[in-house]
């Protein structure tokens, strides 16, 4: 984890959001709240639910809230496909404001058995730009055009991310890009990338692949990636793939890292299909958290939250999307349980 460490900074401001995301960030902050830190939270509202009540998807004081406090766990919002007049995504929003550029989501084997085993992937996708401008307009009433941008310094600052993570892990870093058919911006991405990494080698070793090239190959031979840079749109469909591998969306954390600020969230949507049941999986969240911990410098206790987190899930104790029975508050409770064990054996010292 990127770290400009802030030990010191001990409110985590909570967006729950709407569906799951008011399902699982509670369950989060009942895990951060057993874990005795020192941290304390705020809750604000954000998403469809906060516009339609006060016709803002991200009012101003959430925004002030969230700049206040640095870090922010976010759950998800509902965006109704096609948009809605005057609605934008909060997330995209943040993402853009507060300047969060790189999203790092990791995907890796999990002792249950929807997950495939030996996986250990960290993909890097940009955050600010490609697709995500949000540029689009109708030419003629049948023919909507999309632009993409495609900078130098987004591609170099991801590109120093992602090596810097690949350095610290398995020293491995695939390009994904489409450059044979955008042969300007994926090709810009492509080139600035391996130039701003080269210095790099042979620490780290650099590939590319076509990005559907690399999807088949995702699916095909997971356990040879390690680090997998991806402008904006790519990185975002890559994840949900590689999420798929580890056991799917109730599983993938994330984190939106900026120069000042870190947003930290699931990767999965709203949910609306399970949403009131109580069976949401709180695994993306809680593993979220532990991102947030981590960038904060409770690197030991966000390290015992994952260690306990997997063996409750290797006891069985998991959701109906992973194949068990339990519900969200039973995977809490489990949880705690582990936790506070782990507390009580712990010396002072650790
Ligand atoms: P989704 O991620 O909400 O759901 C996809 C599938 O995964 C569903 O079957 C759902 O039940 C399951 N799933 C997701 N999270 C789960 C969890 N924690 N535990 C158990 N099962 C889980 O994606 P979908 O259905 O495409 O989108 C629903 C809404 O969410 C849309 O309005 C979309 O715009 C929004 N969305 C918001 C995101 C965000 O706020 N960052 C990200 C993705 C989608
Ligand atoms: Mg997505």
């Amino acid at each position: 984890m990127i770290s400009h460490v802030q030990k010191h900074m001990t409110t985590i401001c909570l967006l729950p959001g709407d569906g799951i995301g008011a399902e699982v960030i509670p369950a989060a902050a009942e895990i951060l709240d057993a874990l005795d830190l020192g941290i304390t939270t705020e809750t604000h509202l954000a998403g469809w639910g906060c516009f339609q009540e006060t016709g803002s998807a991200l009012p101003q004081n959430t925004l002030t809230a969230i700049k206040r406090c640095t870090v922010a766990l976010f759950g998800a919002t509902s965006s109704p496909s096609g948009g809605a007049p005057g609605y934008r995504s909060p997330i995209l929003d943040l993402r853009q404001e507060l300047n969060l550029y790189a999203n790092l989501r990791p995907a890796y084997s999990l002792p249950v058995r929807a997950s495939r085993a030996n996986i250990d992937i960290l993909i890097v996708r940009e955050n600010t730009e490609g697709l995500y401008i949000r540029r689009e307009r109708w030419q003629d009433a049948d023919t909507a055009i999309a632009e993409r941008s495609i900078t130098r310094l987004a591609c170099e600052r991801i590109a120093r991310v992602a090596a810097e993570h690949a350095l610290k892990r398995r020293g491995m870093l695939t390009i994904a890009h489409k450059a044979n058919v955008l042969t300007l911006s994926d090709d810009l991405f492509r080139k600035v990338v391996r130039e701003t990494t080269e210095d790099h080698a042979p620490r780290v070793q650099i590939e590319e692949r076509l990005v559907d090239t690399l999807a088949h190959d995702l699916v095909r031979m997971p356990e040879r990636f390690d680090v997998i840079v991806a402008p904006n749109l790519y990185g975002d469909i890559l994840s949900d793939l590689a999420s798929a591998l580890v056991g799917g969306m109730g599983v993938a954390p994330s984190a939106n890292i900026g120069e000042n600020h870190a947003v930290f969230e699931p990767v999965h949507g709203s949910a609306p299909d399970i949403v009131g049941k109580g069976i949401a999986n709180p695994t993306a969240a809680i593993l979220s958290l532990g991102m947030a911990l981590s960038y904060l410098g409770h690197t030991v206790e966000a390290n015992q939250m994952r260690e306990a987190l997997t063996a409750t899930l290797a006891s069985g104790i998991c959701t109906p999307d992973l194949g068990g029975t339990a519900t969200t508050a039973d995977v809490l409770a489990a949880l705690k349980e582990r936790l506070s064990l782990t507390k009580n054996h712990c010396s002072p010292a650790c």
